[in-house]
């Protein structure tokens, strides 16, 4: 079921005078209940601006926003934010100060609410909210003399007291140092797994999208690409902004040469600058067509010696590594072209100037349009 309808939506910032493109262009999606959306794109490509539109803070130029069925903007109808059923974090936490913790999480209970509740029920669901969060022994403190994460969680407390039926998010974990970042992602998605929340979340950080997605709605310009999950937008990437989107790939333009169909799977053997790879393809290919070829570093294996009778193998030499910890992180010149390889440290022992072989296995190799 979808809590949360957008159906072309377009806003202008500019009026007519300044007829550039609308800065949302003809955005359409639903984010099912109980799921965590991720919006994901560049800085600027117009993802505040579409939770702001749900939200209530600005009115679309056009379209049409409905949550849990009922219909909030429209032609005709505007509804003002404190009437629609969500709950908003925003990257810089804004806390309020000179406010205890409690008062911060109770204030859309006693200034929000179309009924009014009393002391008990004020506090019984302010308690809850800061037990979600695990703040519950934080209740008294001034919320300003709290940590970064703990100041989000008291923004995200705030955001969940009156129950909301969506729950919108921008960027709430992008101000917090890289540790707390990682620990504030797992706490989060607990939170929203465990009382199952509709969630809109927006960032541009890929890796905060993969481990945070249900569902990604890949956003460029304005538009809104697709809408994948997580590991499809890794693993089978359908455009090159897609595969750049979800992480580090190297890309060679090539042609095709060869296309075979064994009933099973579709391969297609493509001629590049870096030589002849065999690879899966997802869509239909034509011999003569012009397409890219995508590989993740991860994918790409490095031999001291050729691996015998094993496609997709070709000379290199390795020009840099760089020890990362976990994993070195290996460039390497084919054919005069730049690749980039990522190995686990473990075992590696190769170093530069030694000659090598590259191996793209083919069910890693993404043929995408060029
Ligand atoms: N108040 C405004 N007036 C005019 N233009 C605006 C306004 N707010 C945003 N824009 C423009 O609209 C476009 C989309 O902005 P938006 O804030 O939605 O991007 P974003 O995807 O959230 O980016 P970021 O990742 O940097 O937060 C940008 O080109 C921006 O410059
Ligand atoms: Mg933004």
């Amino acid at each position: 079921m979808s809590a949360v309808t957008v159906r072309n939506l377009e806003h202008h910032y500019q009026s007519k005078k300044n007829r550039d493109r609308p800065q949302v262009d003809n955005v359409s999606f639903d984010v099912n209940s109980g799921e965590m959306f991720v919006l994901l794109g560049p800085s600027g490509c117009g993802k505040t601006t579409i939770l702001r539109c749900i939200a209530g803070l600005i009115r679309p130029s056009s379209g049409e926003i409905a949550i849990d069925g009922k219909t909030v903007a429209g032609p005709t109808k505007f509804v003002p934010t404190y009437r629609r059923d969500i709950g908003l974090v925003f990257q810089d936490y804004a806390v309020w100060p000179h406010m205890t913790v409690f008062e911060n999480v109770a204030f859309p209970l006693r200034h929000g609410s179309a009924k009014k509740l009393r002391r008990n029920e004020i506090r019984d669901q302010v308690m809850a909210s800061l037990e979600m969060v695990k703040l519950e022994k934080y209740a008294t403190r001034d919320a300003t003399a709290l940590s970064g994460g703990q100041q989000q969680r008291v923004a995200l407390a705030r955001a969940l007291v009156r129950e909301p039926a969506v729950l919108l998010l921008d960027e709430p974990l992008s101000n917090l140092d890289a540790a707390l970042r990682e620990q504030m992602r797992h706490e989060l998605r607990q939170i929203q797994q465990r009382i199952r929340i509709t969630t809109l979340f927006v960032t541009h950080d890929q890796s905060e999208a993969l481990s945070m997605a249900t569902r990604i709605g890949l956003m460029r310009d304005g538009v809104l690409e697709e809408v994948t999950t997580p590991r499809d937008l890794y693993q089978a990437p359908k455009s090159q902004h897609a595969a750049s989107a979800a992480g580090a790939a190297v890309f060679y333009e090539g042609t095709v040469e060869a296309v075979e169909d064994d009933g099973m799977q579709r391969s297609a053997r493509v001629g590049t600058p870096v030589g002849r790879l065999q690879a899966r393809t997802l869509g239909p290919v034509q011999v003569g067509q012009t397409v890219t070829v995508a590989v993740r570093p991860e994918d790409i294996e490095v031999h001291p010696a050729p691996p015998t009778d094993r496609p997709n193998v070709l000379a290199a030499k390795i020009t840099s590594v760089l020890f990362l910890g976990p994993s070195v992180d290996v460039r390497l010149e084919v054919a005069g072209h730049t690749m980039r390889s990522t190995r686990p440290a473990k075992g590696w022992t190769q170093v530069e100037d030694d000659s090598a072989y590259v191996e793209l296995p083919v069910d890693r190799v993404h043929i995408l349009p060029a």
